[in-house]
């Protein structure tokens, strides 16, 4: 055992070791979740069994306070991987690839291949389809073909046992693996050839940009049944809040479609479109929903130890995070779709050798992988914690500068001509002193279209056409201000002068965004609410003004 003389200054050696050695790049594994929020131990979330994650996040920076721009996978990711808000990809659906309706953009992959890393992409990355070409954007953001499990062709099959001994489409979804086609399940194929993928990549003397896209939790919640013996119904609770707030206006209401048209879901016949849903399957979701996520962490657990196996753990950045987050009843609310916290807060964990963790002992691995079945203790402790508000736009210029490549520039005003900039901040500098302050005046925008001003069929995810209503929203530490105004989806214009419906939640005494106080006359605090009005008001606005200058550059390119 090490004095903690001894350890301070073996880790001010390693580290200066590590500097000098790493004037050679980085690597990147940048590990995708798919509609995971910070439901993980290492975020205090008191259920959730997630160790391995946990144990990365023991050896990372962890931040608490991470947004996604929108909370749906086509428009998050490409407006992620590109590093530009929607307003400038001008995807807000799923139809349309940016290179050719907004600007030709270089993503982040893109980038790093065009600065000789081989770039490679497993499972869901970029949102399959139209959004990236069909291609996942190859061959512009990878080195080689993208990779998807050949089982994922079984996602949306009749493949789950339902009460009745029958096969279903369903919602839930337990499964024996040995009985599934193919004998296996897409993230497990996603781990296999990640880890194949390191091993060729390993000596080629090349750096590597790993992107690994698991599809969990994302339903159908079709997972390994064994990871439900970890969530017993009885030791669980409905969302704090499981009733649709009164204040609520209908606009800001995502009324959860998708899982409604799951056939178990379909059977319990519930009202469009607030429900609610019968509390015993509320609880069976939450269950299904905390079970995926564990099923995603021991995929993680695998992928990691093999990184570290491999030699890998010591050169390799890994980045851990998610498109957007999930309500799992929190105002009556299912699935993502809206601008609330549990739909745009997501994890953010990064892990960067040499300085956010001293190399480890000789011997001794990084990240040994942990059998949540024997052992689900946490293993993290504080310090390593961001409160800072940050962006999943933030990731590009951050990734970059701690590879060792320059981060791109900022975007101006109008970028759409722009190929390689960004709309996000680099955030390396928070790795770099020991000793981070948070900044509380950092704020995250994230915003969600709607078709109208009350829940309608496709309220939780209208084409471009239909869209006539924008919510942009801003969250600061202590605020979430939500405006609803007009948007015209043919000029791409908002206009925040016709404003449908406000927003605003008074953090300190509403963390779970319950009481919209936007109205509200007896509000005792009300010099606070309209400062706070004028406040972001204003704020919004100026950030509007970044996308109006380039409209007329629509049909361009
Ligand atoms: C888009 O950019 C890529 C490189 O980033 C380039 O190869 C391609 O030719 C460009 N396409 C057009 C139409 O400009
Ligand atoms: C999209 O894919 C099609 C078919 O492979 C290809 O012809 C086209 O050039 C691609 N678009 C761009 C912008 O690269
Ligand atoms: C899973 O299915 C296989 C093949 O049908 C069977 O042998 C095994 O007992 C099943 N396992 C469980 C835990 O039900
Ligand atoms: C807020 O006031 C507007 C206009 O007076 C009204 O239309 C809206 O329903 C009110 N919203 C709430 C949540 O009370
Ligand atoms: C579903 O509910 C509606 C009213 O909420 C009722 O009219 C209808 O009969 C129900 N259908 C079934 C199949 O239970
Ligand atoms: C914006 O909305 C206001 C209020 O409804 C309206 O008077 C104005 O004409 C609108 N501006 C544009 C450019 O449509």
């Amino acid at each position: 055992m090490l004095s903690p003389t001894q350890t301070w200054l073996s880790f001010i050696l390693t580290f200066s070791l590590v500097e000098v050695v790493s004037t050679g790049r980085r690597n990147v594994l940048f590990i995708i979740s798919d509609d995971l929020r910070p439901a993980l131990g290492c975020y205090d979330d008191p259920v959730v069994k997630s160790p391995n994650i946990d144990q990365l996040a023991s050896k990372s920076k962890v931040f608490l306070n991470a947004y996604a721009q929108q909370a749906v996978c086509g428009p998050s990711r490409t407006s992620f991987l590109t590093s530009r808000r929607p307003d400038t990809t001008r995807l807000y659906d799923f139809n349309s690839y940016w290179r050719v309706h907004a600007g030709n953009y270089t993503t982040l992959p893109q980038y790093f291949k065009s600065q000789g890393y081989t770039t490679m992409s497993v499972g869901k990355v970029f949102h399959p389809g139209i959004a990236s070409n069909h291609s996942d954007d190859y061959p512009y953001s990878w080195s080689v073909p993208p990779y998807h499990p050949p089982s994922f062709a079984y996602e949306k099959r009749k493949v789950c046992k339902g009460d009745d001994g029958k096969l279903h489409v369903n919602l839930l979804c337990p499964v024996n693996v040995t009985e599934m086609p193919l004998k296996t399940l897409p993230d497990m194929e996603n781990t296999a050839e990640a880890v194949r993928l390191l091993r060729s990549v390993k000596d080629t003397g090349s750096p590597f940009f790993l992107a690994v896209g698991y599809y969990k939790p994302h339903i159908p919640f079709r997972i390994p049944q064994e990871f439900l013996k970890l969530y017993p119904l009885e030791s669980l609770s409905l969302a704090p809040d499981p009733d649709v707030p009164r204040g609520l206006p209908p606009v800001a209401y995502n009324p959860w479609t998708d899982i409604r048209k799951r056939e178990d879901v379909e059977s319990l016949n519930i009202s469009f479109p607030y429900g609610p849903i019968p509390k015993d399957f509320q609880l069976r979701i939450r269950q299904h929903y905390f079970a995926a996520v564990s099923y995603v962490d021991n995929q993680v657990g695998k992928l990691l130890s093999a990184l570290d196996d491999l030699g890998l753990a010591k050169n390799t950045i890994v980045v851990f995070t998610s498109d957007h987050g999930w309500s799992l009843g929190e105002h009556g609310e299912w699935a993502k779709y809206s601008n609330f916290d549990v739909a745009t807060r997501v994890p953010l964990i990064v892990y960067v050798p040499g300085l956010t963790s001293a190399s480890e002992t000789a011997g001794e691995k990084t990240f040994p992988y942990i059998d949540v079945f024997r052992d689900s203790h946490q293993r993290f402790s504080e310090g390593r914690q961001v409160n800072t508000m940050v962006e999943l736009v933030d990731l590009f210029p951050t990734l970059s500068e701690l590879a060792g490549l320059k981060a791109p520039p900022p975007c101006p005003r109008s970028s759409f001509r722009v190929w390689l900039c960004t709309e996000g901040s680099s955030l390396a500098q928070i790795f770099r002193g020991p000793e981070h302050r948070d900044n509380s005046e950092a704020i995250a925008y994230s915003q969600y279209p709607r078709p109208s001003d009350t829940p309608q069929e496709d309220s939780d995810l209208p084409l471009l056409a239909d869209i006539s209503v924008m919510g942009y929203s801003i969250r600061s530490c202590d605020y979430r201000y939500t405006l609803w105004v007009s948007f015209d989806p043919v000029s791409f214009r908002a206009n925040l002068s016709d404003i449908h419906a406000g927003e605003l939640y008074l953090l300190w005494e509403d963390p779970g965004q319950d009481n919209n106080v936007y109205n509200s006359t007896e509000y005792s605090g009300v010099l606070c609410k309209l400062n706070a009005h004028l406040h972001w008001t204003a704020t919004l606005k100026q950030h509007l003004l970044y996308f109006y200058s380039g409209s007329k550059a629509k049909g361009m390119f």
